[in-house]
């Protein structure tokens, strides 16, 4: 009997151990079922201090595999660092053959098998190109700005990518930085709603039709001083709050997976070794989950920026100030092992990114198929479909802004026979894609000559180049412009700037229209035939002059893939045009910055207010203040009236909310979209407030005659504001409460939070 007892407690005591050992395999990384936390634990425990550091190794790619790759010793140096581990990502591998070609190394030749992450600059489409961002954001249309960051994050990912680095929601104010084009404007709401409807489009449900978004760049990158790219930012804490801050924080709570460092200073420290910015703000106060990437080697740069010796202290810096991963300055993954081992970083800091990290890789679900992007024929399949591009025309249409149109001069008849499209822009494919156009190809876009002719096939097209590429003027092209003219029925007229000045390191000092291009709008003028003028820019330009001579202009901005069948649309009236500009047009490049959202002044000047008694003001003696467009402003083919605005009460305490009302009229004889906006200003604070913010919008539907009555809900959110410690405050006292179609034309009323 004892024995028996032995027996059966001896059989108990093996199988529990055995249940033991075969729990502990089912405890690797590997297994499946196993909550992506534990299997992050598992496989942290598993790597070596070099191999965690190269984890946060981001390097640029380019072309890894085949024969070219196979003979250049700076690559295939790249793919040594990938089989010993020290490589957590790339950026700048692109293709679903390439991207599975280097993925295989990463995980049959590297000790731990960790996958890769690709990643790449999808901005404003991959394939399909959409309108620059500053565009999509002037038809206050986010839900069409997500639909399209769905398309290119769709077709991305079928070349295998995993991530892209976008939306950029720099605010900016200054028109003379290249990168203006990639940001929605100069107002805080509006670069919110876009930024976050970016993410969710780019992000979806983190499937393989989708990309990590990441939020870029933090922070304030947009504000370098003279537009000057990578200059000096210097702004209080006080703008930071309120005005820079709120469209990152917006990106955050949407869930993006990523955040960039910036390579600007922020209170005179570096973003990459900003403790403030990356600790304080976005993970105590913010909450933000994900993981940090640097810019491009802006570890390195912390050298440069004179706050770091070499490249250890660049790394100690950075990572201490709590930022992750390096991309392509290697300070990281050169240095950290040996600051931990020298107990200058704390292990805890890098095992939290490396954590990161890993955790983006597992819920990507690249540990249990790390090629689920990576396919060849889904690939072929997705680009440039015809649903795609029909959005991108629509995205075109909606993003171009009707500057002016004196006498009805647009929309031109269809039945036009001869019309003359003049001008270089207006014919060349190259020079409408931007630096950050992906990989779409100049063989792809509708020029705006190709675009009317499309729309009127049985027409006439004649075209005429008016001006050299650089902008200068050209007898010969203006004696053949000149004769052109006098055969057309109707000239279109494209002036602009090139893609190729759009973007990184393409800020510009002057943003007038060069002399070529005037040379060109004055002998139209001088022909007496009905013309238009589209300008062709990713940035607003100076139009003072052109204002002068034209009597209608379609800002056009850069419109993408399908910009001629967009333009076309708004040229001859298939689309009424509807958007309204998000950032405002400078009189002239003396008047940057120019912005709607000002702080008041001590001494404030009023437009028009030019007497003897109006001398001491904050104004300049030879130009106005106020912008030539305003921000918000754009027209239609048809026009609105607005009803007077109505408060639901006069009073409000800070749990009420107080409606205010407007009835808007459609009263020309087209259909037609308006975008209603609210506008608030807090007359006395402890700070000086801006004279206008704007606070909601609503873009409605109006056939003829239609009248439609638009309610906004003010509640004591929209009334506060952040303190210089990025504390909210809600003051009592005075508000004013504007509505109307444009910052500048509104009705008002007053309203008082008790
Ligand atoms: C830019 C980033 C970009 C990165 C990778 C940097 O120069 O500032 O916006 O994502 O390069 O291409």
């Amino acid at each position: 009997m004892k024995r028996l007892h032995f027996h059966i407690l001896a059989t108990l005591i093996v199988m529990v151990l055995s249940y033991q050992v075969n729990a502990q395999t089912d405890y690797s990384y590997k297994n499946k079922s196993l909550p992506i936390e534990t299997r992050v634990q598992d496989l942290l425990g598993r790597m070596t201090l070099e191999e965690k550091a190269g984890q946060l190794n981001q390097l640029n790619g380019g072309v890894l595999t085949g024969p070219q790759a196979a003979n250049d010793p700076g690559q295939q140096g790249k793919l040594k660092l990938l089989r010993d581990g020290k490589i957590g990502s790339f950026l700048n591998v692109v293709g679903a053959a390439e991207t599975k070609a280097v993925q295989k190394i990463a995980i049959e030749e590297s000790r731990l098998g960790i996958p890769l992450l690709f990643a790449y600059d999808v901005i404003h489409g991959f394939k399909t190109v959409f309108p620059i961002p500053l565009a999509e954001a002037c038809s206050w249309e986010p839900a069409m700005a997500e639909k399209a960051s769905g398309i290119a994050a769709n077709e991305a990912a079928a070349a295998g990518l995993h991530w892209t680095f976008a939306p950029m929601m720099d605010l900016t104010r200054d028109p003379r930085w290249g990168r203006v084009m990639e940001g929605s404007g100069e107002d805080p709401l509006i670069n919110s709603v876009f930024a976050a409807a970016r993410v969710r489009g780019f992000q979806g449900n983190f499937d393989n039709h989708h990309v990590m978004a990441c939020v870029k760049h933090f922070a304030a990158y947009g504000q370098p001083e003279g537009g000057k790219e990578y200059n000096t930012v210097d702004m209080s804490r006080y703008s930071f709050w309120n005005t820079y801050s709120p469209s990152y924080h917006a990106a955050v709570d949407a869930g993006a997976a990523t955040v960039m460092n910036s390579f600007n200073v922020f209170d005179g420290i570096p973003a990459t070794a900003n403790k403030f910015l990356n600790t304080d703000v976005l993970r105590n106060r913010w909450g933000f989950k994900g993981f940090l990437v640097s810019d491009w080697a802006s570890y390195g740069e912390l050298i440069t920026h004179g706050v770091a010796a070499d490249a250890a202290e660049a790394a100690l810096k950075g990572i201490l100030a709590g930022s992750q991963m390096d991309m392509e300055s290697s300070a990281v993954v050169n240095n950290l092992p040996q600051l931990i081992k020298d107990g200058k970083v704390p292990q805890s800091l890098l095992d939290d990114a490396v954590s990161k990290i890993l955790y983006w890789k597992f819920k990507l679900g690249l540990f249990d198929d790390p090629y689920k992007y990576s396919d060849e024929k889904r690939e072929a399949a997705t680009m440039l479909t015809p649903a795609s591009l029909e959005t991108a025309r629509d995205a075109a249409r909606k993003s171009m802004v009707l500057l002016k149109n004196d006498k009805n001069t647009l929309p031109l008849s269809k039945n036009t026979k001869n019309v003359l499209v003049a001008g270089f822009f207006a014919d060349s494919q190259e020079d409408a894609l931007d630096f950050w156009c992906g990989k779409g190809e100049a063989k792809d876009v509708v020029t705006y000559r190709n675009g009317i002719a499309n729309k009127l096939p049985k027409a006439t097209i004649n075209y005429a180049q008016g001006y050299e590429a650089s902008g200068k003027t050209n007898g010969k092209l203006l004696v053949d412009l000149k004769k052109k003219a006098r055969g057309a029925d109707v000239i279109v007229a494209v002036i602009g700037i090139t893609g190729k000045h759009a973007g990184e390191a393409r800020s510009l000092a002057d943003i007038t229209p060069p002399e070529g291009q005037m040379e060109m709008l004055r002998a139209l003028k001088a022909s007496g035939k009905p013309f238009v003028v589209v300008v062709h820019a990713a940035r607003p330009m100076v139009l003072t002059e052109v204002e002068k001579l034209a009597p209608a202009i379609l800002n056009a901005w850069i419109g993408g893939t399908a910009m001629g069948n967009g333009a076309a649309d708004v040229l001859f009236g298939d689309y009424n045009p509807s958007a309204k500009t998000v950032i405002s047009f400078p009189v002239s490049v003396g008047q940057i910055p120019v912005y709607y959202n000002a702080y008041s002044t001590g001494r404030p000047h009023e437009d028009g207010h030019d007497g003897p008694n109006d001398f001491w003001v904050s104004r300049y003696r030879d130009i106005p203040n106020s912008p030539l467009y305003p921000f918000g402003y754009g027209m239609s083919y048809t026009s609105f009236e607005y009803g007077d605005l109505k408060l639901s009460a006069a009073e409000m305490t800070a749990s009420q909310t107080v409606t205010a009302t407007v009835s808007v009229k459609n009263t020309g004889s087209r259909e037609g979209e308006e975008i209603v906006q609210l506008y608030l200003r807090d007359l006395v604070g402890t700070y000086s407030r801006p004279v206008k913010e704007l606070k909601g919008f609503e873009k409605i539907n109006l056939k003829p005659s239609e009248s439609k009555t638009v309610t906004f809900t003010i509640d004591s959110k929209m009334l506060s504001y952040f303190d210089f410690d990025g504390n909210t405050l809600l003051e009592p006292g005075k508000f004013q409460v504007f509505v109307g179609g444009n910052s500048r034309d509104v009705k008002t009323a007053d309203l008082r939070l008790k």
